[in-house]
């Protein structure tokens, strides 16, 4: 036991002994502040005593094989809790209903403490260390999250670390005047700073929440509310905040969480006369966050929430010697992948590609056709331009063929957040109602469902393709449509995200095996396609990705690379049947789905449709 416990110790402090003055100048330069500092070691040895055995082993493993996340087998999907499955338990009787789907990573939405219609879906917490009543208790977190560790599955949970709800314990002895917590927080008495702050920081919810600061008649103060007013920014300055929420952090991790999502994280720091978006102390933070987790629990993966341009997401991977986060979100190329849809050119979709491509390996980006937000047409407008496309128009241009108005569109959904000043814009819906099969399901137009069904299969394939990791949102397996039933509750009916975070509807679900059923030909060829996937080595996140022309302003083709094995991906992203002008001459080729042996050059694509082609081995 002794000899265990030594063990144990050496572990740690190995791990410490390794990170140590980089984690303590890095604090010590936000902060200046030793006592606080050995505070924050003290209890990394509290929280890396306190984790489960089974978990060191995991670390152990994942600390030697650091690719482990990087494999081919790795597909995610996320959902809410009580929408999946009532609630934690009900979950953990789903997994073979997940597994059957080839997902070996969920994503759970927030499920922590949260008050009741002010929770921002959840993302208000309340309590960092409940779990919401009506989904279950910490335990049955983590029983599920053994469970799932027992099928090879990942868990993934958001941590909300930019702001707490106004009914956390901080917010509301900082509300009573206690100074302590007022400065956790953005407080001010009067409104010259907070104006200050709102000529240069731009706003989140400009309809539904805006403004950056809340006031309080109550307290006689404004704080600072960045999204919406009853979600408080913390004040990161105070290191009692980066502490606490470190602390949370770990406990979380502790639950046996394996990816955390680092929810909003490029708002974490706030200086006056910037966008407070972005600053460095984020990255010292984010960075200090990874070290952490490599301290306390190497097998925990940092997953970050930038939604942004592509320059400012790629810093949040830090550098190959000093990384910050694992795994980022492939956020413009799901918006471009929307536009390429809705105009049939893949020229910029092309462009977002080779420029994801050209970035190092290490960078692992999640790929996604939606999640449970909006989409925001952050585009490469600078080369549209070039093409006499204006942004504004454009914008205008993609929200009505989205809404069905305008173009050959049959998709369906609705505007979000749209700003009367700017004339701007965002998007929901469902993947399945995007791509016309709500309408065509509504008409009983079995011509035009199965073509929505191609182009959404199509869209699939085009994802699995990516470099990286994909990722489903829960009900997208088998066609899902809008839920319009939000508008009913008075909760939520503000909101139209919510349009696209239905129930799971289990009856259809049942139809998965189904052949003829809408549900059954998405559920078995995306199925299809998912084993290919794990199969094939390319799929590996190492590979070599890159685009290849086609010749023909809708086709998109792209080739995969990984130890002499090569596959080539051509997705029609047109309505009419086309040929792809490619040409390569590097031997035979063998269809993926239908097994016929063909050469790769000149390939007949029919509309919406596309195709795997593995070059055939020892040539
Ligand atoms: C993230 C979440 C979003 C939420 C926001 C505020 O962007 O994805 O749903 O509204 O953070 O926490």
């Amino acid at each position: 036991m002794k000899e265990k416990i030594k063990k144990q110790e050496s572990i740690f402090e190995k791990r410490l002994a390794y990170h140590h003055d980089e984690l303590r100048w890095l604090y010590m330069e936000l902060y200046d502040n030793t006592s606080m500092f050995a505070e924050l070691c003290d209890n990394l040895f509290q929280f890396y005593e306190e984790r489960k055995e089974e978990l060191k082993k995991q670390d152990l493993y994942r600390e030697q094989h650091t690719g482990w996340y990087k494999q081919n087998d790795m597909l995610g999907m996320m959902f809410y809790i009580d929408n999946f499955a009532g609630n934690m338990a009900g979950v953990e009787e789903k997994l073979d209903y997940l597994e059957q789907s080839n997902v070996n990573y969920i994503h759970l939405m927030p499920f922590l403490e949260t008050p009741e219609g002010r929770s921002d879906g959840g993302y208000a917490v309340s309590d960092f260390r409940k779990v919401q009543e009506k989904l279950g208790t910490m335990e049955d977190l983590e029983s599920l999250t053994a469970a799932c560790h027992k099928k090879h599955m990942n868990v993934c949970m958001d941590f909300v670390m930019n702001h707490t709800s106004e009914e956390h314990e901080w917010a509301k002895k900082a509300r009573q005047g206690d100074g302590e917590y007022m400065s956790r927080y953005f407080f001010y008495d009067n409104d010259s700073i907070p104006n200050m702050y709102e000529k240069t920081v731009p706003q989140v919810f400009p309809t539904t929440a805006p403004g950056n600061f809340t006031w309080l008649p109550d307290a006689g103060h404004y704080v600072m509310t960045s999204f919406y007013p009853y979600q408080w920014d913390l004040n990161y300055k105070n290191p009692r905040v980066f502490n606490e929420m470190m602390y949370n952090f770990l406990y979380l991790a502790n639950r046996g969480i394996d990816i955390i999502r680092i929810d909003a994280v490029p708002y974490i720091w706030k200086e006056l006369n910037t966008q407070c978006r972005n600053l460095k102390q984020v990255h010292t933070i984010v960075r200090m966050m990874r070290i952490i987790s490599e301290i306390v629990c190497p097998g925990v993966l940092l997953l970050g929430e930038v939604v942004m341009e592509p320059e400012k997401v790629v810093p949040y991977f830090g550098t190959v010697e000093k990384p910050e986060c694992h795994m980022l979100y492939n956020v413009t190329t799901m918006a471009t992948t929307w536009h390429t849809v809705a105009t049939r050119d893949v020229s910029l979709l092309k462009k977002q590609l080779d420029i994801v491509n050209g970035l190092p390996k290490e960078y692992v980006f999640l790929n996604y056709l939606r999640c449970h937000d909006d989409i925001g047409w952050g585009l490469d407008y600078d080369s549209l331009q070039c093409e006499g496309i204006g942004e504004r128009s454009h914008k205008q241009y993609l929200n009505n063929y989205f809404q069905g108005y305008e173009g050959a569109s049959n998709s369906r959904g609705e505007l979000y957040n749209a700003d009367p000043v700017t004339g701007d814009a965002r998007f929901c819906g469902t993947t399945a109602s995007m791509c016309g099969i709500e309408k065509a399901g509504f008409e009983r137009d079995e011509e035009a469902m199965e073509k929505a069904i191609q182009l959404d299969v199509m869209l699939h394939a085009y994802m699995f393709m990516q470099s990286g990791i994909p990722v489903l949102y829960s009900g997208d397996e088998i066609g899902q449509v809008n839920d319009y039933t939000y508008k009913e509750s008075p909760n939520k009916r503000e909101d139209s995200r919510y349009i696209h975070r239905g129930a799971m509807n289990w009856n259809l679900a049942e139809k998965i095996k189904d052949k003829t059923s809408v549900e059954g030909r998405i559920f078995q060829r995306l199925n299809t396609l998912e084993k290919i996937r794990k199969t094939e080595k390319v799929f590996v996140c190492q590979a070599d990705t890159w685009t290849i022309d086609t010749n023909d302003s809708s086709i998109l083709c792209i080739g995969r690379h990984y130890e002499g094995e090569k596959i080539i991906g051509i997705f029609n992203f047109s309505e009419y049947d086309k040929t792809a002008w490619i040409n390569e001459t590097d031997g035979m080729y063998t269809d993926m789905l239908s097994g016929s042996q063909m050469k790769a050059s000149g390939v007949k694509i029919p509309a919406y449709r596309f195709m795997y082609l593995k070059r055939n081995g020892g040539i």
